[in-house]
């Protein structure tokens, strides 16, 4: 995986509208799909940005990849907030963990005469043909949080600092790790989706020297086990690994995983355990498995969006630790991006990465851990939750 970062800045978009899809009848001229952009011929002080534009009319769509994760539900009210505030209305449609849906909504959205479509593919190779199908048709298509792969019919890209999130994870273990010989349980996200190899190989790289130093012990992958000596991993290496813990992203699939590891394993590989959990909706799954094991005296437990469910877990002393992702931020760069390629103009862009066949300019936002420690200052006193939504804040 290719990154090339120069620096952040915020896109500051005034005097805009996006036309209602609802409000409209026919449609427009899509504008030019913008070219792949390498960052340093983007200046962050250039582009879209600079000063108002007048008004803009266009329409844009979103594709999200499932209702049944708080974290895509997420994603669908802050877009709904933001796009309120300013008086826009777009359609959002779900694909329900199905890729032949999500190109069924990708076809749906063309038909309604959309020129921008923002898409978090259910499968990034798959989403490739929808995407396709939209550039085919004059459609600028924004990659949203995961990447579109192995195709060039992706414009932008806008995701989380996702090298950052599973780093975050491995060092919140590594920290709170004492001795050697310590039982190390790994899990991963769906190996369809290429963040969950960019999570991995940032876990991979903080953990692996603590695994070879003897820190940890793995105890459910031989695939790691026989990978334990090797800091950089190829993408098949990863794969290898990944297909033996993957939780594909379902609360159930990660329940029977640990249930299955830990009758698996014996009480020596027990104990104080530690625990990479890919994300909140598994870590909770996970830590709910794994609580119910009287082997297990003690475990340390990760995970990431900063759901509300986990953050009660985490005040709870049930997971312990998240890594917060503001969404808000997000959600901003993409219509920003949105905004920038219904004018014609290419949006701004810090770096890119690399889908296998292009790269793709990329904006990327930072993560931060959040523990029972700061939960309060980061996710209260920084107004993305409110103290009523949890029980047991100070
Ligand atoms: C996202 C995570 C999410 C996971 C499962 C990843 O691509 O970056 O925030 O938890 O998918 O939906």
């Amino acid at each position: 995986m290719k990154r090339m970062w120069l620096r952040l800045s915020l896109v500051l978009v005034a005097m805009l509208a996006i036309v209602a899809l609802a409000a409209c009848g026919g449609g427009t001229t899509a504008p030019e799909a913008a070219e792949p952009t390498a960052a340093a011929e983007v200046p962050a002080e250039e582009g879209a940005a600079e000063e108002p534009a007048g008004e803009v009319s266009g329409r844009v769509g979103i594709v999200l990849p499932t209702k049944d994760e708080p974290r895509w539900v997420q994603d669908e009210t802050r877009f709904r907030e933001a796009l309120e505030a300013e008086g826009y209305q777009v359609e959002i449609l779900f694909s329900q963990g199905d890729s032949a849906k999500e190109r069924a909504n990708v076809e749906d959205l063309i038909t309604k005469g959309v020129q921008v479509l923002i898409i978090t593919p259910h499968d990034g190779t798959a989403a490739a043909a929808a995407a396709e199908v939209a550039k085919n048709a004059g459609v600028s298509v924004i990659s949203y949080d995961r990447l579109i792969r192995d195709t060039d019919a992706v414009n932008y890209y806008v995701t989380f600092d996702s090298l950052a999130v599973g780093a975050q994870q491995a060092q919140f273990l590594v920290d709170n790790a004492e001795g050697t010989d310590n039982p190390l349980f790994l899990y991963a996200g769906a190996a369809s989706d290429n963040n969950a190899f960019i999570f991995f190989e940032g876990a991979w790289k903080v953990l692996q020297p603590k695994i070879a130093d003897g820190t940890f012990r793995v105890v459910n992958s031989s695939e790691a086990v026989a990978l334990q000596d090797t800091l950089e991993l190829t993408r098949d290496q990863q794969s290898a690994i990944i297909n033996q813990v993957t939780t594909n992203w379902d609360f159930n699939t990660a329940k029977n995983l640990a249930e299955a590891n830990l009758t698996a394993a014996p009480a020596e590989d027990k104990g104080d355990v530690f625990i990479l959990a890919p994300n909140d909706g598994t870590a909770r799954a996970i830590a709910d498995a794994f609580a119910t094991d009287t082997d297990v005296t003690s475990f340390l437990v990760t995970g990431q969006d900063a759901e509300k469910a986990s953050v009660q877990y985490i005040i709870d002393g049930r997971q312990s630790m998240t890594v917060f992702k503001d969404v808000r931020t997000l959600v901003n760069d993409a219509i920003a991006a949105a905004v920038a390629l219904l004018q014609g103009e290419t949006p701004n862009a810090q770096g890119a990465y690399n889908n296998g066949v292009i790269d793709v300019p990329a904006i990327q936002s930072p993560v931060i851990t959040v523990t029972r420690d700061n939960v309060q200052e980061v996710l209260i006193d920084g107004g993305y939750y409110t103290a009523e939504d949890f029980t047991g804040l100070e």
